[in-house]
């Protein structure tokens, strides 16, 4: 079996799909592992560490997919890419295809078996290949040092000769995995920390990592979970509720996080601009959820900017801020779903389509549409492949043209005209 590692194309991602690490592991699993070359550059690996573990190094993204059977890659594919990827290869990547519903009637008519690891289930067999648990904590962690980077003051309380410095206060809205994180990280660096979720067994977690859980309607929120464990959508008056209750709030924060996110809907809009503008000057907020949509009115993707003294930052992509530790999460995630699925006697990864994990995440299979949440995208005959997978959700904003250096330190800008 040959498996294919490309180098990722997409504007301002840093990751790649594995690491010299798993491609050891690969290795003695038996398979023959090509990888593009610089495909690991802005992650810190080198070509000749992938080399070392075993892997022979391609000149191109052509090459190295020329008769492989699987494709691993971070982000969906470009239609340029999608070319260069055979009829009947399997592709396995964060393909976001809720953003761009096309890409899989593009993935389908191309003959792709086409596999989202965003759509791994959350069950407890599945917990080792979960990519978004893995890169929203890594999210969670970031956001915090972003803000506690932007803030012009200490995070902890600072107890010296020439007297004391008053602790932060930081409040991180959505308490899922970037948010637990971010309320752990913010709790070590000595904030004081409060959280808030609609989902009524996050409270018992915010405050078992030591911060104030704060909401407006605890019985609301006992019916705000899918069975999944995801959030849904609350109602007019919760929204309403919720507002007043945060203006009032996040008054007295310095740092406030916002991670809030509904499954295949825009995010959930939590900081208004009169929010914002009641804030303290030198107050920071850090936007998650900013390629959903954002949770936070002002924010913009791929920048920061500062408003009446207050900074917003609108980081795309932060997992990737730290692409070594996600890309090696990412590929061990991807490692521990090709091996369980791998046969050791006849050398093939075999996706049995009556195992939970492939009907989660298999979206094409020999020219069709399989996943249930695509049926309607069956009925369009022309999806067009000239709009990709990648960059219809992706559309190029400033920041996606700067180099990687000021990607990572944006000039504070203007305020967005309301
Ligand atoms: P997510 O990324 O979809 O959303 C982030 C958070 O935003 C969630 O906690 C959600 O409840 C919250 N949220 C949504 N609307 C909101 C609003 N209007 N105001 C405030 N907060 C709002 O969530 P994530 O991090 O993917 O976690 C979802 C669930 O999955 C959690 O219950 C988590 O514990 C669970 N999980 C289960 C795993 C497993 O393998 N069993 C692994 C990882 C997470």
């Amino acid at each position: 079996m040959k498996i294919a590692v490309l180098k990722e194309t997409r504007s301002g991602e840093t990751r790649v799909a594995a690491t010299p690490e798993t491609v050891k592991k690969y290795a003695s699993l038996g398979a023959g592992i090509v990888v593009q070359t610089g495909a690991g550059e802005a992650a810190l690996f080198s070509d000749e560490a992938y080399k070392e573990a075993g892997a022979e190094i391609s000149p191109s993204a052509a090459d190295a997919a020329q008769n492989a059977d699987l494709i691993l890659k971070v982000a969906a594919p470009s239609s340029e890419e999608l070319r260069t990827i055979g009829r009947g290869s399997k592709l396995i990547a964060i393909l976001s295809p809720l953003n761009d519903p096309d890409s899989v009637g593009a993935y389908a008519r191309l003959g792709v078996d086409a596999m989202a690891m965003d759509f791994m289930p959350r069950i407890t067999r599945a917990q080792s290949m979960d990519v978004l648990s893995s890169q929203s904590n890594l999210a969670g962690y970031k956001a915090v040092i972003d803000a506690a980077a932007y803030y012009g003051r200490a995070l902890p309380m600072m107890m010296t000769a020439a007297g004391t410095i008053a602790a932060a206060r930081v409040f991180v809205m959505g308490a899922g995995v970037a948010g637990l994180q971010a309320i752990a990280t913010a709790r070590r660096l000595g904030a004081v920390v409060s959280g808030t979720d609609v989902r009524f067994a996050a409270k018992e977690q915010v405050e078992s990592l030591g911060a104030t859980f704060v909401t407006v309607d605890e019985d609301a929120m006992k019916e705000a979970e899918t069975e999944g464990g995801y959030a849904k959508e609350m109602s007019e008056d919760f929204q309403k509720r919720q507002a007043e209750f945060v203006a009032e709030h996040i008054k007295k924060q310095d740092v406030v996080i916002t991670t809030a996110l509904i499954p295949g809907r825009p995010a959930p809009k939590l900081v208004s601009a009169d929010m914002v503008r009641a804030m303290k000057p030198g107050s920071v907020i850090v936007d998650l959820a900013v390629e959903a949509g954002g949770n936070v009115e002002l924010s913009r993707p791929g920048e920061a900017i500062e408003t009446g003294g207050v900074t917003i930052l609108g980081f795309k992509n932060v997992p990737g801020r730290l692409a070594s530790d996600a890309s090696s999460l990412y590929a061990r995630n991807v490692y521990n779903f090709i091996s369980a699925f791998y046969n050791n006697d006849t050398n093939e990864f075999v996706a049995d389509p009556e195992d939970a994990i492939i009907k989660g995440v298999l979206l094409t299979r020999d020219g069709a549409i399989v996943h249930p949440a695509f049926e309607e995208v069956k009925t369009t005959p022309e999806a067009p492949i000239d709009t990709p997978a990648s960059e219809q959700a992706d559309q190029e904003t400033p920041a996606d043209t700067a180099s990687d250096e000021e990607a990572e330190q944006p000039e504070i800008q203007s305020p967005p005209k309301e």
